[in-house]
């Protein structure tokens, strides 16, 4: 939910008299391709992750383990709505809710009633929203941003002209409104290519060199201005407006904080160590209150080949071809070539872009550390200071806390204090200690006889106001090599750690362990109390509760909410003990948001391959009787996960991005025509044989 409260004003484009304002699109109906089922696979973990998960895990670290600290402390229906004919006109394919749950029963509470859906098949094609409510696709991979005249065309796409269109896979999104909430601009991330269904095959080597920069060119973020006649209405984007823009890996960059300039960041294209091209994988993210927005550079180590030193190895860097094959298009992308040995180091930031100045440069912040960012979310202490907590999305990896050293200054002027805020300060990694015996942590997910996964916990500084805290590692290598320094202070392994959400009602702070199968495992840590399941495929949601509810605070309390998966078939659920038999089956919980009631939204990536039903958006009641009560909200269709979250519970609107919906499709054999289906049997005129990973907006009609 973004409350920026310091933000530039926009330009109202609700007008329709013909200057250019509003989208416009033509929906006549063609015969639907076919399309067939599929899962989420191997695919996803190859181009998204580089099969991170089929690697050794590359915490190896010694540090103590968990239970050493704990001892020593203790079918589609879908409609056209207002479809209209004539050319000119503004169109919008909706299409309606399905049937309710027969598990989860009951229209929940609050300012979105709904009618929680029946968990949908792994193989469905479909996009399903409860009765009452409606969805359509706000922008789509390929849609022009810069001219109607860029005519989108996987069979004829050029990497020139990708960098004018919207970018692949979308995964954080935000919507940052103007005050009359009739103009607003959309940020979002893409976070990964699949060129075996984006594109044509390859048959000569120009031709795969092109389909790379194509590749390139739809990584990134774009940045899309918005408009609608009012408040609760769908948005429609807006091609040409000013603040449209495309950030790629070709966008140049600079390195802000205490590694800017570090010898470790130098490369034979910037011996300062302060200049960057481009940004990557980019997963998820948050809004800052003072309007802009980070984004994490997530599983960059796919994207480069580098010597497998230590501190390469200790990222998942190989010394070999990646799949995209990148380093065949620029040198760089292979760190074996003399003057780019660091150029991986560039990568794994948080990045802070200024959607409201299409002319900003992004700013990579070195001060909260390089790892494989999932996102970072902002929040400001009653002291001013601004708390930054982020997830490291590994198997066995940490969870950590940026503090500010400056407060932040509400209606500063031009913004430019606030935009150095993430500059300098402290960073933390958390160090969790569980208040149950060891030998009652069984991996099973049975209570422990205290009846809680539960305890306390510290924050253990690795640079305290820009001062190293960890023996032997200096405050530029505690932030290049971060996963090293945590190491070496004991952090706590956790389940991939992704979205860190404080709920802005009570200050809570949420942590999505998104899953880890691999623990227990051969020489894997086993469970430990924050941790409690062996082979955890369906993940958990922990709550911590800082000191003295001080978001600067070095200590906080913790418990498990959500132990996840479908309580039908597996006994080791827990929704803070409500009845299992009466939530929707969730998995592997990854975005976090929250509603102005203070309810937790949660949208998952890999609830397939874990329970066999496609991902999707559910809501969580944090207190009172329905405490833990999960219900499923919406399905994406097959092969997509759920992103970026965004709930306007006071505008009955809710916001998703459906990333790559059919990925285990191809060319010639697609899974997925994802969004442009309009009704059964039919599809949208621009609709090209193949799916588009989308922002959807989904209201109650
Ligand atoms: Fe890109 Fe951690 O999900
Ligand atoms: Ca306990
Ligand atoms: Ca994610």
């Amino acid at each position: 939910m973004t409350t920026t409260d310091d933000r530039p004003g926009l330009t109202d484009h609700t007008d329709t008299d013909g200057r250019g304002g509003r989208r416009r699109r033509l929906l006549p109906l063609l015969p639907m391709l076919g399309h067939t089922a599929g899962k989420r696979s191997a695919v996803t973990c190859h181009l998204k992750c580089a099969d991170a998960c089929f690697h050794p895990v590359p915490n190896t670290s010694d540090n103590p383990t968990f239970r050493e600290v704990a001892d020593t402390a203790l079918s589609r229906r879908s409609v056209l709505v207002g479809l209209a004919a004539g050319a000119g006109a503004v169109s919008i394919a909706a299409h309606v809710g399905g049937a309710p749950s027969a598990v989860a029963a009951g229209t929940t509470g609050g300012r979105l009633p709904f009618q929680p859906i029946a968990p949908v098949g792994a193989a469905v094609d479909d996009l399903v929203v409860p009765g009452g409510y409606v969805w359509a696709p706000l922008v789509r991979w390929g849609d022009p941003l810069f001219s109607e005249a860029d005519r989108f065309d996987p069979a004829t796409l050029t990497a020139e002209l990708q960098e004018r269109l919207l970018g692949y896979n979308v995964d954080y999104l935000d919507i940052l409104e103007a005050p009359n909430g009739r103009s607003g601009v959309l940020v979002t991330n893409h976070e990964y290519t699949n060129e075996d269904v984006m594109l044509p095959p390859a048959t000569t080597p120009e031709q795969l060199a092109e389909q790379r920069r194509i590749g390139m060119a739809a990584h990134g973020m774009s940045v899309v201005e918005l408009t609608r006649g009012r408040k609760r209405e769908p948005w429609q984007y807006v091609v040409g407006a000013p603040l449209n823009r495309r950030i790629t890996v070709s966008t140049p960059m600079t390195f802000s904080g205490p590694a800017a300039g570090s010898p470790l960041l130098r490369t034979q294209d910037d011996p300062t160590g302060t200049v960057v091209v481009g940004t990557l994988n980019n997963c998820a993210g948050g809004t800052t209150p003072w309007g802009t927005v980070l984004s994490g550079e997530e599983n960059f180590q796919g994207y480069f080949r580098a010597p497998e030193t230590p501190e390469n190895a200790r990222y998942g860097i190989r010394d070999r071809a990646t799949t995209r094959g990148w380093e065949d298009v620029e040198p760089r992308f292979d760190a074996r070539t003399p003057g780019y040995e660091n150029e991986p180091n560039r990568f794994g930031w948080i990045v802070e872009v200024d959607p409201y100045d299409p002319t900003s440069t992004p700013v990579k912040h070195t001060m909260l550390g390089r790892f494989k960012h999932e996102g970072a979310t902002v929040r400001i202490a009653p002291s001013g200071h601004v708390v930054a907590y982020m997830g490291d999305d590994e198997r066995f990896d940490y969870l950590y806390k940026f503090v500010s050293r400056d407060t932040y200054r509400k209606g500063d002027q031009h913004r430019e204090h606030n935009k150095r805020l993430l500059s300098a300060g402290s960073l933390y990694v958390a160090r969790f200690r569980g208040d149950s015996p060891v030998e009652e942590i069984t991996g099973t997910g049975a209570l422990p006889s205290d009846g809680m996964f539960d305890g306390t916990g510290e924050w253990v500084p690795l640079v305290l106001d820009g001062v190293s805290q960890v023996p032997g590692f200096s405050t530029e290598e505690v932030l290049v090599r971060t996963r090293l320094a945590a190491d070496a202070v004991g952090a706590t392994k956790m389940d991939r750690p992704e979205d860190v959400e404080p709920n802005p009602r009570t200050g809570r702070v949420y942590v999505a362990c998104t899953n880890n199968s691999a623990r227990g495992t051969g020489t894997n840590e086993g469970a430990t109390e924050p941790n409690p399941r062996t082979r955890n495929r369906d993940g958990h949601v922990i709550e911590l509760t800082e000191a003295g509810d001080d978001p600067t605070a070095t200590a906080f309390g913790w418990q498990i909410v959500l132990l996840c998966g479908d309580p039908a078939v597996n006994g080791s659920t827990y929704f803070a003990g409500f009845p299992p038999e009466a939530v929707s089956p969730i998995s592997c919980p990854d975005n976090l948001a929250f509603d102005g009631d203070g309810t937790l939204w949660i949208s998952t990536d890999g609830a397939p391959n874990a329970i066999g039903y496609c991902d999707g958006l559910f809501k969580v009641p944090l207190e009172g009787p329905e405490r833990g009560r999960v219900q499923q909200f919406l399905s994406v269709p097959t092969g997509a996960e759920t992103c970026g979250p965004v709930i306007r519970e006071q505008q009955d609107m809710v916001y998703v991005a459906v990333q790559h919906p059919g990925e285990d499709g191809s060319w010639g054999a697609q899974q997925s025509l994802f969004p442009d289906y309009v009704a059964e049997g039919t599809v949208t005129a621009d609709a090209w044989g193949g799916p588009r990973p989308s922002v959807v907006q989904v209201w109650r009609d």
